[in-house]
């Protein structure tokens, strides 16, 4: 989705391009297709944009560069109204050039609102929502004198989500945005300001944030910030402290973010348990800011999310139901609520996301809130729209997820469900608190079990690099190995771009085993032979079906587990761990294995073909 960075600062310089454009390079993993400048200095106001990567915008301002400025603003683009050109990309102009408007998200009136300017006599050139902004900000800057005020005029008469960054030609010390939906975050600078869509936008600058509400205008000069809502009251606003740098969202030696990510989990999972017991082994989730009489009333709790969100949150089911003994329903968010969802004051939504802008789990809370549920937000970035539209946040601390693949982060969401469906076990009283303890100080030993997998993923490399000319690759799984086989399906096809499906293992006699054919790939997770035998027992006769058929069956099983060998073509062994913890560790070799197919296939293992990092678009 687009990235947005605004940046003001005391004197006339060529620093404020340089923080946008350095911005704009740490933004990239939203994903993009154009991108665009504006500067204003004493000179006025100037601009550049460029379909394609950054390095064709770099090389059009090394051709035509912009004059010394003292604010500037920054826009990767996400095409949705109008495709990925030179004229599409933003930042758009009013026709008279006195205001300049970059936006994230989609301004459902746009056609209503073009039509009434086009009757005024206003010019369009382009084919977006976004210059619809444009120029009804510059008719407002005219009426009104000041960009504030403009900004609100406009803002209240737009539908849809947005994210607005607007500059005035006459006024070189001023950025004013405003956000409904769609991320907006405030960098406090000394000196100097920023705006970003993400912290990442301006982490390598100021750590010191502030967060904005829904339907808020936020205007920034070198030494103030003010927040106000669309009617011009101010908005009150919360002071938060990022708590990762720069070097952090830089790939650590790493050839791309996701092979840092993946090796970052061990410290994702740590991180994420970190500080949430007492010494006594007893769970303490200061931030569930959730009356516990509520918690104690919870009958049933939908988890919603997408992608593989949804798939920690499937994971999530299997441990909450067994520790707590209430229903779990995981509903993919774009269905949630257009499906008439049965939701009480008595469901608790738990809504997974590592953004926190995923719009179709945005309106999914809303949709659960305006039928009297509470939400619990399981998110990885601070001061995000899911965080501050739930009733409580209960973060993961995967550090930031750059790669559009998500790995670390879902590792993380796992390990912060167990941490809920613990606590809610324990304020339920269902679960004795030693055998609480027991399962929190099995968590404490994952994070060197997950290194244990990394330290081995030169044979899952070398297998990846051998089968880089595969079209087809099946995942089963059971019990909690099947959310694994779709996540493992998943990161193949949105990196490899290969078919690959995910199935529970049981459902193959359904149908799906006539895909089986000579020298088919089927990975299959094979569950502790310590837990369950009987399902250990049922997926070793599903791997003896399939390889009767001519799979080539891959294997990824407990260590000491010699039932798997005269089964498997290849093994991928993983430590010993308690059955519901399994999935920690058993997706390891399958995050590798196709980032390390997509590297030997030459592939864009970071930003993947038409794949963004937050959807933050119906
Ligand atoms: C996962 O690798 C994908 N990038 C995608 O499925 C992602 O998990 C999904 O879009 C949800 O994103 P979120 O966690 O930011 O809400």
């Amino acid at each position: 989705m687009c990235g947005i960075i605004g940046y003001v600062g005391a004197e006339a310089s060529d620093r404020p391009l340089a923080v946008v454009m350095e911005a704009l390079s740490r933004l990239q993993y939203r994903g993009y297709d154009s991108a665009g400048v504006v500067v204003v200095g004493e000179a006025g106001l100037a601009h550049a944009k460029k379909a394609g990567k950054l390095d064709a915008l770099e090389g059009e301002l090394a051709a035509r560069p912009l004059q010394t400025a003292s604010c500037a603003v920054g826009h990767t683009r996400w095409a949705t109204h109008g495709g990925p050109t030179d004229r599409n990309a933003h930042p758009h102009l009013s026709q008279d050039e006195s205001v300049a408007v970059v936006h994230n998200g989609i301004l459902e009136n746009h056609a209503t609102l073009r039509q009434e300017l086009r009757a005024e006599g206003v010019e369009f050139a382009s084919e977006t929502d976004t210059e619809v902004a444009a120029h009804l900000l510059a008719r407002a800057y005219r009426d009104l004198g000041n960009l504030p005020d403009a900004m609100r005029a406009v803002a209240r008469r737009l539908e849809g989500a947005f994210t607005l960054l607007a500059v005035a030609a006459d006024n070189p010390k001023e950025v004013v945005g405003a956000r409904r939906t769609s991320p907006l975050v405030v960098g406090l600078g000394q000196g100097e300001n920023f705006l970003g869509s993400d912290v990442a936008a301006f982490i390598a600058h100021t750590n010191r944030a502030l967060e904005l509400g829904q339907d808020q205008v936020v205007t920034i000069t070198p030494t103030s910030v003010s927040v106000t809502d669309f009617a011009g009251n101010p908005a009150p606003t919360r002071e938060f402290t990022v708590d990762w740098d720069a070097s952090a969202a830089v790939k650590g030696g790493f050839a791309t973010f996701m092979d840092k990510e993946i090796h970052d989990q061990p410290d994702a999972v740590r991180d994420t348990l970190l500080g949430r017991t007492t010494p006594q082994g007893r769970l303490q989730l200061d931030e569930l800011r959730i009356e516990e009489s509520l918690l104690r009333s919870v009958d049933k709790i939908i988890v919603v999310a997408c992608g593989t969100a949804a798939y920690a949150g499937h994971v999530a089911k299997y441990a909450i139901e067994h520790w707590c003994r209430i229903p779990v329903e995981v509903e993919l968010a774009h269905e949630f609520r257009y499906r008439d969802p049965i939701v009480t004051v008595k469901t608790l939504v738990v809504a997974i996301s590592q953004s926190g802008e995923t719009m179709d789990t945005i309106q999914a809370i809303r949709h659960a809130r305006e039928q009297g549920a509470k939400v619990v937000a399981v998110v990885n970035t601070m001061g995000s729209t899911i965080a501050r539209e739930s009733d409580a946040a209960l973060y993961t601390h995967a550090g930031p997820e750059v790669a559009v693949a998500s790995t670390k982060a879902f590792l993380a969401q796992i390990t912060a469900t167990y941490l809920l469906g613990l606590y809610l076990a324990q304020l339920r009283g269902v679960m004795f608190a030693d055998e609480i303890r027991g399962v929190l100080e099995e968590l404490d030993l994952m994070p060197a079990k997950i290194q244990e997998v990394i330290n081995s993923e030169g044979e899952i490399r070398a297998l990846a690099e051998r089968m880089k000319d595969t079209r087809s690759v099946l995942f089963l799984g059971r019990h909690v190995g099947f959310p694994v086989a779709l996540e493992g399906a998943l990161k193949l096809k949105e990196l490899a771009y290969i078919h690959a499906e995910g199935f529970a293992a049981g459902e193959l006699k359904h149908g799906p085993i006539a895909l089986i054919e000579d020298g088919q790939p089927v990975f299959v997770v094979v569950p502790s032979p310590r837990g369950r035998d009987v399902l250990h027992d049922k997926v070793l006769s599903n791997i003896q079906e399939v390889r009767a058929r001519g799979a080539l069956t891959l294997v990824v099983a407990e260590r000491g587990d010699r039932a798997v060998l005269e089964h498997a073509e290849r093994v991928f062994w993983v430590p010993q761990t308690p059955t519901l913890l399994a999935p920690l560790v058993a997706v390891v070799p399958l995050q590798i294995f196709a980032c390390a197919l997509a590297g030997a296939k030459g592939l864009d293992v970071d930003q993947p073909r038409n794949l963004a990092k937050s959807v933050t678009v119906e």
